[in-house]
C-alpha cells in the first residue's frame, strides 16, 4: 500500500497516464504542490505550508474540508455493509434526503431525482422540461456555465468550452442576462420548454440579477407556458444565505438543480428538485418509473453524505454565518481596495463575492497590462492568482467565463482572522501590480515558459 501511495503521489505518473497539459499548467503557475491534510478552510502541504482555501472547489466545501460529522456518517454507512447499490430496492435514505431537500426548498418543489453531478442534473432538467411541456426549445442566459456534457454545453455560449465539440442540441437560444425584453421575445414564440438560468451567474463574473429580474422572468415564463428552471449548483446549499438563492430573490422555480456542496465534497451526488406535476409527466406510470435514471443515482454512500451535509449546514447555521461573514468580507474589501484604479467593482451575495478589474489608465502599467492581455486574456488574473498563492498562501480563482473577475468563495465557516488575512494579502498584491514592475515580471515568466511549451 505504501508503495502504491508513493507511486500515485508522483505528478509524472499523472502526466503520463491522465493529463500532461494540466500538470504543465500547474507547474507554470507554480501551484503544483502536494496537499497532505485538509480541514475547514486550511490545507496543509507536504512541505509544511499552510494554504487558505478561498475557492472551496467552486462552492463544494461550504462546510469546510473533511467535516468530521460527514466523514463519520460515510464511515458508518460503510460499516453497515448494507445495500450500497441495489437496483431492485426502494432505498429509504433517498426518501429522507428528498424530504429534507423539499422541506428546505419549499414552493412548488415536492419531488427529487438524484444524480451524480451538476451536468447530469442539467441533462435531466432538459429532458424533464421537454417531457412536461411537449416542447423542444431551451432558452439560456449569455455567459452561463451549466457543465461540460453535450446537453449542458449546448446551453453555454463561450466558444472556448464548445470549440470542437459540436454539433450541439438544436432549438437552443441565448438571451442576455437581465434582459427581460429579449426573454419575452423568445418566450412569445411558445416553443420553449424551459428557461434555464443561474440566479447569480458565478462563472460569468459573479453577475447579480437586477432587482425584479428573476421575479419578472418567472412571471413571463408562466405567461408563455415555459418552465422556469434555476441552476443552483453553485448558489444553492446556503452559499448565498438562504438554502436557495431563489429564496433570497423571492421566486418559486419549477425545477432546481443542486450538486457540489450536497455531499460535503466526499461522494459525488446531485439532485433535481421539481414539482409533482413535472415528476408525473416524466415518471407517471409503472411502465415509465425508470424512464430516466443512472447507475449511481440513489447510491447509499452519496445519500448518507448528503443527509449528513444537510444536517451540518442546518445545525451549524452556516447559511446565516456565511451571510454575515460575506458582508464583512465585502465591506473590508471595499475599504481596502478603494483607490486602486484597476478595481472596478466589488459585488456579491452571501459568501459569493466577485472583484471586477479593469484596464489601468496610467501609461506605464497600461502598456504592460495590454501587452500581456494580448498574449492571453487571462494573464492579469493568473498573475494575481499566482501571487496570492505563492506569497500569501491563498487559493482563489478567476471566473471561467470572465477573466477580469476574481471569484471569492471560501467555506461558510471562514473566520474574521482568515478574512483579514485575505484582505491584507490582496491589497498587497494589487499595490505591487499598480506600483511596480515586480508582479508584471511574473507575467513575463509565465508568457516565456508558456510559449516555450507551446501552451498558447
Ligand atoms: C452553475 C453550474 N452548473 C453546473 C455545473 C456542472 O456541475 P458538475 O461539474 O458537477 O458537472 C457547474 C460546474 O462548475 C456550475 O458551476
Amino acid at each position: 500500500m505504501e508503495q502504491l501511495f508513493s507511486k500515485i503521489t508522483k505528478a509524472d505518473t499523472y502526466a503520463t497516464y491522465v493529463n500532461p497539459q494540466w500538470v504543465k499548467l500547474m507547474d507554470l503557475l507554480e501551484m503544483n504542490v502536494q496537499y497532505e491534510h485538509c480541514t475547514g478552510a486550511e490545507l496543509l502541504t507536504k512541505d509544511g505550508r499552510r494554504i487558505l482555501d478561498f475557492l472551496s472547489c467552486n462552492c463544494v466545501m461550504n462546510m469546510g474540508h473533511n467535516h468530521p460529522a460527514i466523514i463519520q456518517a460515510v464511515k458508518s454507512e460503510l460499516d453497515l455493509r448494507g445495500p450500497t447499490m441495489l437496483p431492485n430496492h426502494v432505498p429509504p435514505m433517498a426518501g429522507l434526503v428528498a424530504e429534507k431537500l423539499c422541506h428546505q426548498a419549499g414552493g412548488k418543489l415536492h419531488r427529487v431525482y438524484f444524480c451524480s453531478s451538476g451536468s447530469e442534473g442539467i441533462e435531466s432538467v432538459i429532458k424533464f422540461a421537454r417531457a412536461h411541456t411537449k416542447r423542444s426549445g431551451i432558452i439560456h442566459a449569455q455567459g452561463s456555465f451549466h457543465g461540460l456534457t453535450c446537453g449542458a454545453l449546448s446551453l453555454m455560449d463561450n466558444h472556448f468550452w464548445k470549440g470542437s465539440f459540436g454539433p450541439f442540441l438544436p432549438d437552443v437560444s441565448t438571451v442576455s442576462f437581465n434582459d427581460l425584453e429579449a426573454l419575452e421575445t423568445k418566450l412569445a414564440a411558445r416553443t420553449a420548454a424551459a428557461f434555464i438560468v443561474e440566479p447569480i451567474q458565478a462563472e460569468a463574473g459573479v453577475r447579480l440579477p437586477q432587482e425584479n429580474y428573476l421575479r419578472e422572468a418567472q412571471r413571463l415564463c408562466e405567461r408563455y407556458g415555459t418552465l422556469f428552471v434555476l441552476d443552483e449548483v453553485q448558489t444553492g446549499m446556503w452559499r448565498c444565505g438562504p438554502f436557495l438563492a431563489a429564496q433570497h430573490y423571492g421566486v418559486e422555480p419549477d425545477m432546481v438543480v443542486l450538486a457540489k456542496a450536497l455531499s460535503g465534497g466526499l461522494v459525488p451526488i446531485g439532485a433535481v428538485l421539481m414539482s409533482e406535476k413535472i415528476s408525473n409527466s416524466v415518471f407517471g406510470s409503472i411502465e415509465r418509473c425508470m424512464i430516466h435514471t443512472s447507475t449511481f443515482s440513489e447510491n447509499a454512500l452519496g445519500l448518507r453524505a448528503a443527509a449528513a451535509s444537510l444536517d451540518v449546514l442546518e445545525r451549524e447555521r452556516l447559511g446565516e454565518k456565511g451571510r454575515i461573514q460575506g458582508e464583512k468580507l465585502r465591506h473590508k474589501l471595499s475599504g481596502a481596495l478603494t483607490g486602486f484604479e484597476m478595481v472596478k467593482e466589488i459585488r456579491g451575495l452571501g459568501m459569493m463575492t466577485g472583484i471586477e478589474f479593469q484596464a489601468p489608465r496610467r501609461f506605464g502599467i497600461k502598456v504592460s497590462f495590454e501587452t500581456f492581455k494580448a498574449i492571453h486574456p487571462g494573464m492579469f488574473g493568473q498573475v494575481l492568482v499566482m501571487r496570492l498563492f505563492a506569497d500569501h498562501g491563498i487559493i482563489a480563482q478567476i471566473c471561467g467565463n470572465n477573466f477580469m473577475v476574481l471569484k471569492i468563495t471560501p467555506p461558510l465557516i471562514i473566520t474574521d482572522e482568515q478574512i483579514d488575512h485575505f484582505v491584507t494579502s490582496i491589497k498587497t498584491v494589487l499595490r505591487q501590480m499598480h506600483d511596480s514592475d515586480i508582479s508584471w515580471a511574473d507575467a513575463v515568466g509565465i508568457a516565456r515558459r508558456a510559449l516555450l511549451s507551446k501552451m498558447f
